[in-house]
């Protein structure tokens, strides 16, 4: 299946390691110009070097902090100078703290709606009136299955990302017209340095160890087994690609099956 994307420009937020980072080299692998940024900047360096190196495709990697609003302006400029064009944005950011409710402090919710929630208003702002010159674009969240199925001791990200939904409907409703399609991915347990996180903050609660908590939620998963970063991105830039051009407004789960509702 050709995917149509080729020579596109696409724009990969939190893109250093894990699922953004799987995502842009898929992106890269389809023969898209690919724009990175993550705050570390020796880390995202060394990730767009071996994009480079085996896709053999444009990379432009730049650190930024995307819950700040002007750091975002400045990186979405600087695409624009070097591709002429920003195409597809995929919004991510590193997930917030496992947390119960009364152990949150006002910080974590703050640090939560900037990185999870305004991050994507400021791209948004920034790349849909490049979109709507061109009559093209596409814009993915990246959330998680606490969009549809709000899991224990996750109440920063059980409650801030249910507002991303709300945008990406907004979003996709406004600027249809226009050729803009906007929709949601939501990854279930995914095997990346961040669920190695939370799995050992979990253990250390219940005097576990982190693969014994790793091994129970690959089990709650009707394919048991945790997912790859790769089966995220993949799903992404099927999203963003012609194939997918009828599809806008949705929040797509990409979990193994984890979410139990209908
Ligand atoms: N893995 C899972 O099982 C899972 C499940 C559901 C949802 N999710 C969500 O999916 C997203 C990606 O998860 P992941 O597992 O790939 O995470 P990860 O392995 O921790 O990677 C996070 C990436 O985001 C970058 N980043 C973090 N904060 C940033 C900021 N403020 N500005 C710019 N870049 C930032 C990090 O680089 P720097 O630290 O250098 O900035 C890194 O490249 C997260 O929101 C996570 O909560 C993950």
């Amino acid at each position: 299946m050709d995917l149509g994307l080729k020579n596109r420009v696409a724009l990969v937020a939190a893109s250093s390691q894990g699922i953004g980072l799987a995502t842009a080299e898929t992106f890269a692998a389809e023969g898209c110009r690919v724009a990175m940024c993550a705050r570390n900047a020796q880390a995202l360096q060394s990730a767009a070097e071996k994009i480079r190196s085996q896709h053999k495709v444009e990379v432009l990697a730049e650190a930024c902090d995307v819950s700040d609003a002007s750091a975002v302006s400045r990186f979405v400029s600087e695409v624009v100078d070097k591709f002429g064009a920003v195409d597809i944005c995929v919004t991510n950011a590193g997930g917030p703290p496992a947390k119960g409710f009364l152990s949150t402090s006002l910080d974590d919710w703050n640090s939560a709606v900037a990185a999870n929630f305004l991050s994507t208003v400021y791209f948004a702002r920034e790349v849909i009136p490049h979109m709507q010159r061109q009559r093209w674009g596409r814009i993915i969240t990246v959330t998680s299955l606490t969009t549809k199925q709000p899991l224990a001791d996750l109440v920063l990200s059980n409650a801030v990302r249910a507002a991303v939904v709300g945008l990406v409907k907004s979003l996709a409703n406004e600027f249809g017209k226009d050729g803009i399609l906007v929709n949601n991915v939501g990854p279930g347990f995914t095997a990346t340095d961040r669920l190695r996180e939370l799995a050992a903050a979990q253990a250390s609660s219940l005097r576990k160890n982190e693969s014994e908590i790793l091994d129970r939620w690959a089990a709650d998963a009707p394919l048991r087994r945790l997912g790859e970063p790769r089966e995220i991105a993949e799903t992404i830039v099927w999203l963003a690609s012609e194939r997918a051009s009828y599809i806008t407004g949705q929040t797509l789960l990409v979990d193994g099956g984890m979410y139990k509702g209908l």
